[in-house]
């Protein structure tokens, strides 16, 4: 090969390569090495027993699984790995990363009328903290202890959903929120969601009197439902349950945040 085409097909070449990082989030190597014998000193039952917790996650995540009150017992210390290193916050940020992609990609109208919803719950704050106290989901929820947590409005920001909070609100979509927490909790989450960074949303709804019986999946539709007949048209919609995001008036686009903790009907 005389010099000009070698340096041509060197420039194409790095260009492939620059091009497919670009477009993957993950790394991609050439070259793959697999290793000779894998667990030959026995450590397969293990291995196996993180696979295995990890297809239930992925269950859970596919809103696969009957409604569930616990987590299983076996996989209490895989779910605390994942919730405690950086498994979770990789799925949160990949989530979040395609929601702005997407919010960025729509048009939006003139009217003001288009709207984004969000959960509040391990959508915008983080109960971790709590949860780091009550064995990660292993425990039968408590909504009497849960409900002194809230109160303490200490939940931590999540960050990756901070970034596409100000994303979406920056773009001139009108911001909802939508929680599944009693209008009882307004100021206290009003407090939360300030220190945690969250400003500027367009409204706040909680379960009024009416709701408190109601599975969060209607109690939400119904909420989506009222948007509708005010105009609006409900773009995109972030929350960590199925039942923030499925039922009636779904948005054009639901973005599923992780969540193997707790699941809520
Ligand atoms: C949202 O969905 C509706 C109904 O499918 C569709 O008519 C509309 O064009 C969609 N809007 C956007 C911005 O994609």
């Amino acid at each position: 090969m005389n010099l000009l085409l070698q340096s041509l097909f060197f420039l194409s070449l790095s260009s492939i390569v620059a091009f497919a990082h670009e477009s993957h989030p993950l790394p991609r190597p050439l070259i793959v090495e697999y290793p000779e014998k894998a667990h030959a000193d026995g450590g397969g039952d293990e291995e196996e027993a993180r696979m295995r917790c990890t297809s239930w996650r992925i269950a859970v995540e596919a809103n696969n699984l009957k409604p569930w009150k616990t987590i299983p017992p076996e996989c209490a210390g895989y779910v605390k790995d994942y919730m405690m290193n950086r498994g979770y916050g990789f799925d949160l940020e990949m989530v979040a990363k395609e929601a702005v992609d997407y919010a960025r990609s729509v048009e939006l109208g003139d009217d003001g009328k288009d709207v984004w919803i969000f959960d509040v719950d391990e959508t915008l704050l983080s109960n971790l903290p709590y949860y780091v106290d009550h064995g990660f989901g292993l425990e039968v929820f408590d909504g009497h202890q849960f409900d002194i947590w809230v109160g303490k409005a200490m939940a931590p920001v999540i960050e990756s959903s901070l970034k596409l909070y100000n994303e979406v609100v920056a773009l001139g979509f009108k911001v909802f929120l939508l929680t599944g927490r009693s209008e009882l909790q307004r100021s206290v989450t009003v407090d939360n969601l300030r220190n945690a960074g969250f400003q500027n949303w367009d409204k706040l709804i909680l379960r009024g009197d009416g709701d408190h019986r109601k599975p969060a999946i209607l109690y939400k539709s119904e909420r989506r439902e009222e948007m509708a007949k005010e105009g609006y048209r409900i773009l995109g919609n972030s929350g960590d349950q199925w039942s923030d995001l499925l039922g009636s008036f779904v948005s054009n686009r639901s973005f599923k945040l992780p969540n193997p903790m707790y699941y809520i009907a």
